[in-house]
């Protein structure tokens, strides 16, 4: 065992999830071993604990991998339970802590930025619930990073992490695992296996685009080899380090080839992506793009079929900016309804506490209380679940929602890699001006409220500020500007746009052009154009 003097290094400071920079950040000297050294002691040492750990397989993952055992063994830690070949996604990891009652667990991954030498690589700490660290976790962590003074490796090399099997590292355990066997047997619990194989029996057609990433081995075994659909029903099915040059952010600028297999004559009847590490999902129906929001709702409706949630959902919660689809379900069906700030989670103290068992974000991650993460391939079930017992396809069971609860017209404007001063001059701008623009009329749009978004955590009474700035029009529209706590270049300003509609004759537009007056409202009060010299969004959801 060795103990390295090191000095702190800047910026180690979690965002929304865990710590991500370039990877060429994450390999400078001692980079990652400061806040792995400083998630140890953070969380009060690891001595004869037992930790999960793996990732998404992006470019230095098996080498941050073999790194933390060592780590993990001079820290004294008990045991490690270590996906085969370093590989988790972010679902199953959650999951096998929560199985094996582990005392936390490490996760490699940017999620959906892009992986390579020269791309993204990311570290996050999740506690016992299986959840990622909240921000008293992550503020402690923070400020280790700023005092850390050395931290503690073995010599010598980590076992092979390639091989199945238990073996010792100093006096530490190592337990390699099968990634895909837990978490494919969890989702075979939750949801109605037979009937799903029954649809494909009956020649039903989906495309699940994984993207280069984590969920490919995960799809198969649950998608071809369980459930009977035919090979090469998912697709891009290999992690690889750089995912193949693919930005596996599913929706529908980076999932295109998706979207042009879907929109195509003769596309499947069901498509659905994921992100890098698997807790993100897009479902798409033939022709039928789903807005996560949409997608929350209606699970929210139809997630008793599932023989997992058949005794009904206890209460449901989604993140502010996420459109109030769900809330119009939840009170027809008597169901609490949360608002929580950005980040998933927000989520688990009220599922640990029981209040909530489905939760979802605008930002393409749906997810229930089985683990305290999202969950993409839980929710590519979910909607398999639902069309095989409804016998209805995407665009059926969207239509039938929106004339049952009224349409959230939704979409979400991503303005990326801004100067932060010029983002700033626009976030600033418009909190200072909040106040003034009660009352005030923007085409037939007049401002009926205006705040920044702050959350009282019901069950831990931990109050989080400055979650978003939110601008209420009279008749139910809004938007909602946040800045992005995922980037890591520049600032990306995100604009939420939502409007309203009840009107039966007025439930089939195009997004855009139903949020045509909210837009241009959004666009007056902010002024994009003089700030930072452009209106045209990067990416539209
Ligand atoms: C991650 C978190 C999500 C969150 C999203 C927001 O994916 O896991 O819970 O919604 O980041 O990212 P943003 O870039 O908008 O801060
Ligand atoms: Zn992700």
């Amino acid at each position: 065992m060795t103990t390295i003097p090191t000095t702190p290094i800047d910026g180690q400071k979690p965002g929304t999830s865990g710590l991500r920079k370039k990877a060429r950040v994450f390999m400078e000297p001692h980079y990652l071993e400061n806040f792995v050294q400083a998630i140890f002691d953070g969380i009060g040492g690891i001595a004869g604990k037992t930790l999960v750990l793996g990732g998404d397989g992006r470019f230095h993952n098996d080498v941050a991998v073999r790194t933390i055992l060592r780590m993990a063994a001079a820290n004294g830690a008990a045991k490690m339970i270590v996906g085969q070949g370093g590989l988790l996604s972010t679902p199953a990891a959650s999951h096998l802590i929560r199985l094996h009652e582990t005392d936390g667990g490490i996760i490699l991954s940017a999620s959906h930025n892009p992986g390579g030498i020269d791309e993204d690589f990311g570290i996050k700490f999740n506690t016992p619930n299986g959840g990622p660290a909240p921000e008293s976790v992550t503020d402690a962590i923070y400020a280790r990073t700023k005092t850390i003074d050395s931290y503690q490796i073995l010599e010598g090399d980590a076992p092979d992490i390639d091989a199945i099997g238990n073996s010792t590292l100093g006096d530490m355990a190592v337990e390699i695992v099968d990634p895909v066997t837990d978490y494919a047997d969890l989702m075979e619990e939750l949801f109605d296996f037979a009937a799903i194989r029954a649809l494909f029996a009956d020649n039903f057609t989906m495309q699940f685009d994984a993207m280069n990433a984590i969920t490919g081995p995960y799809g198969r075994e649950i998608l071809e080899d369980r459930l009977g659909a035919p090979k090469g029903t998912v697709v891009h099915d290999t992690p690889l380090p750089d995912f193949g040059g693919m930005h596996p952010d599913p929706n529908p600028t980076w999932a295109h080839e998706l979207m042009d297999v879907m929109f195509a004559d003769d596309g499947p009847d069901f498509g659905a992506a994921s992100d890098g590490d698997g807790d993100r999902n897009m479902i798409v129906g033939r022709r039928c793009y789903v807005s996560p929001s949409d997608s929350l709702a209606l699970i929210a409706a139809h997630a008793t079929v599932a023989p997992g949630y058949k005794k009904g959902l206890s209460g449901v919660a989604r993140s502010m900016p996420t459109s109030a689809a769900v809330d119009r379900v939840a009170a027809a069906l008597d169901l609490p309804c949360f608002e929580t700030p950005t980040g998933w989670k927000f989520f688990g103290n009220l599922m640990d506490d029981g209040q909530v068992a489905l939760c979802g974000e605008e930002s393409f991650g749906t997810g229930s209380d089985h683990i305290r993460e999202k969950d993409g391939l839980w929710a590519v079930l979910m909607w398999l679940n639902i069309i095989a017992a409804t016998g209805q396809g995407v665009a059926e069971l969207l239509k039938a929602h929106w004339a049952t609860y009224g349409r959230n017209y939704y979409s979400r404007h991503d303005f990326e890699a801004i100067p932060t001063d010029q983002a700033d001059v626009v976030f600033d701008g418009l909190r200072d001006r909040l106040g003034d623009l009660v009352g005030q009329s923007f085409g037939d749009l007049t401002v009926s409220a205006a705040d920044e978004f702050s959350y009282n955590d019901p069950v831990d009474g931990s109050v989080s500020h400055q979650q978003g700035l939110r601008v209420m029009f009279e008749d139910g529209a809004r938007f909602v500007l946040r800045k992005s706590g995922t980037g890591t270049t520049g600032a990306t300003l995100r604009l939420y746009l939502e409007i309203l509609e009840d009107d039966p004759e007025l439930l089939d537009q195009d997004a855009q052009d139903a949020l045509a007056n909210v837009i241009a409202a959004a666009h007056t009060i902010l002024g994009f154009e003089a700030a930072i010299g452009r209106t045209t969004p990067d990416v539209v959801t």
